[in-house]
C-alpha cells in the first residue's frame, strides 16, 4: 500500500511527493539505536535534513559516480530527452537518496520517492508513475525488493512508457495500454546481486557507490558542523571521519552526538580530548567497530576456533538479523581486513584478534606456523 506519512514537509525543493513514501519501513534492518548504523532511523531527517547536498558542487566524494552521472544529464539535458534511468548500488549511507534528489535538482525536475516494499500492487506503481509529470525522477529505494507482479508492470513502464493492464478473467479479460508520461527511474539497492536479470537489464546507467576514504568524511563532517553551527577543531573532525566507517551517515550522526558531549562538557567547541572522551563512551572504537562489531568477531573467535561459520548460526549466536550483518557490519569489517567470506562461511583475521586483544585461535595459529616456515 501507499501510505500517507505526514503531509508535504520540508523537501519542497526536491518537489519531493511525501505522500508516496513509505517511512516505516517494518521489518526492515534492526536498527534499534546503534550509533554506527548505516540504515535509516528517526532524526536523520532523510531528503529534508539540511546537512544533505543539493547540488553535485556541494557532494564530496564519490568522483567517478558524479563526474559520469553530471555527463549524463548534460547530454540528456542537450538532446531535450529524459535521463536514462539509472540504477545506484552499494551499502547503505553513502548518499543513494541524496544523489537521486541532486539528479532531479540538476534536471530542475520533481522527485518523487518511493521504496520497493511500499509498493505491494501493481495498482500502487500505477498511481504513482500516472502522477508523474513528463521528465521526473521516481526514486525506488530497496528497488531489489519490488514484488514479482509489480516488477513485470515495471518493464513496459521503463522500456516504453507504458502500462499494459489487464482487467476481469476469461471472457471478461480486457488488456488495456495507458501511455506514460517520461519519467527517469533512480533505483537503489544495497544488494545489486538480487536484482532480477530482466530489471536490471533496464537500468541504462549502473554506479556503484564505494565506502568514503576518511579525507572526504573529514571534508563532510566539517562542512555538516558549518550548517549546524557547530565550531570543530580539524584534528577532531578527523578523528570522526576516520571512526564513521566510510559512511557518511554515521559520519553526520556521529558529529550530533559528540556536539552534545562538546556543549555540556566544553563549552561547545568539539576539540579533539572532547570527541575522543565521547565516542569512547558510545563504545566505538579508534577504527569505528561498535558493540556490534565486537561481538561479532568475539562470537567468531572464541564460539567457532574463528570460523568459518555459517551466516545464519552466527546471526542466530549473536542475536542479530543475518541481512544486518550482511548489509551493515560485514563490508567495513571486510574493508578493514577483520573479516573474510569464504564458501564455508566467515572467518576472521589474525589482524582481528590482534585488535580485539585476544589470542589467535589454534587454527589461525597453525597457519601463521605454516606461513612462517614457508617463507
Ligand atoms: N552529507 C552527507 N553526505 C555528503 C556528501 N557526500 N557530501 C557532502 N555532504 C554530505
Amino acid at each position: 500500500m501507499i501510505e500517507k506519512s505526514g503531509g508535504r514537509g520540508g523537501g519542497a525543493e526536491y518537489g519531493i511527493d511525501w505522500d508516496a513514501r513509505d517511512l516505516s519501513r517494518d521489518g526492515e534492518l534492526d536498527l534499534e539505536n546503534r550509533l554506527t548504523e548505516t540504515g535509516y532511523i528517526p532524526g536523520d531527517g532523510e531528503v529534508e535534513n539540511p546537512l544533505r547536498p543539493r547540488a553535485f558542487s556541494e557532494y564530496i566524494g564519490q568522483e567517478k559516480v558524479k563526474e559520469n552521472l553530471k555527463i549524463y544529464i548534460e547530454a540528456a539535458k542537450s538532446r531535450k530527452e529524459t535521463l536514462d534511468h539509472v540504477l545506484l548500488y552499494g551499502p547503505p549511507g553513502l548518499g543513494k537518496t541524496t544523489l537521486a534528489g541532486i539528479v532531479a535538482n540538476e534536471l530542475g525536475v520533481n522527485l518523487r520517492i518511493t521504496s520497493g516494499p511500499a509498493i505491494e500492487k501493481p495498482g500502487d506503481l500505477a498511481a504513482l508513475l500516472t502522477n508523474l509529470s513528463p521528465g521526473d525522477v521516481l526514486f525506488i529505494d530497496e528497488v531489489h525488493r519490488l514484488p514479482r507482479t509489480v516488477e513485470e508492470i515495471l518493464y513496459p513502464a521503463m522500456e516504453d512508457f507504458a502500462l499494459d493492464i489487464i482487467t476481469g478473467k476469461g471472457q471478461m479479460a480486457a488488456s488495456y495500454h495507458l501511455p506514460l508520461p517520461k519519467f527517469t527511474l533512480v533505483g537503489a539497492t544495497t544488494r545489486a546481486g538480487q536484482l532480477s536479470a530482466p530489471l536490471r537489464d533496464r537500468f541504462g546507467v549502473v554506479l556503484r557507490l564505494e565506502l568514503y576514504e576518511p579525507r572526504e568524511l573529514g571534508l563532510i563532517v566539517q562542512r555538516s558542523a558549518k550548517i549546524l553551527n557547530a565550531d570543530i577543531d580539524a584534528d577532531a573532525a578527523i578523528e570522526l571521519a576516520s571512526r564513521s566507517r566510510g559512511t557518511p551517515r554515521i559520519a553526520n550522526r556521529l558529529l550530533k552526538r559528540v556536539r552534545d558531549f562538546a556543549e555540556v562538557m566544553s563549552g561547545g567547541v568539539i576539540t579533539l580530548n572532547t570527541a575522543q572522551i565521547a565516542l569512547e563512551r558510545m563504545e566505538i572504537d579508534e577504527l569505528g567497530l561498535d558493540q556490534s562489531d565486537r561481538n561479532m568477531l568475539r562470537a567468531i573467535i572464541k564460539n567457532y576456533g574463528g570460523g568459518p561459520v555459517g551466516l545464519e548460526t552466527l546471526a542466530a549466536a549473536i542475536g542479530e538479523e543475518a541481512i544486518t550483518i550482511e548489509d551493515v557490519n560485514e563490508p567495513y569489517l571486510m574493508q578493514v581486513g577483520f573479516l573474510t567470506r569464504t564458501p564455508r562461511g566467515r572467518c576472521v583475521t589474525p589482524a582481528a584478534c590482534a585488535h580485539l586483544g585476544l589470542p589467535l585461535p589454534s587454527r589461525l595459529r597453525a597457519e601463521e606456523e605454516l606461513q612462517l616456515k614457508m617463507e
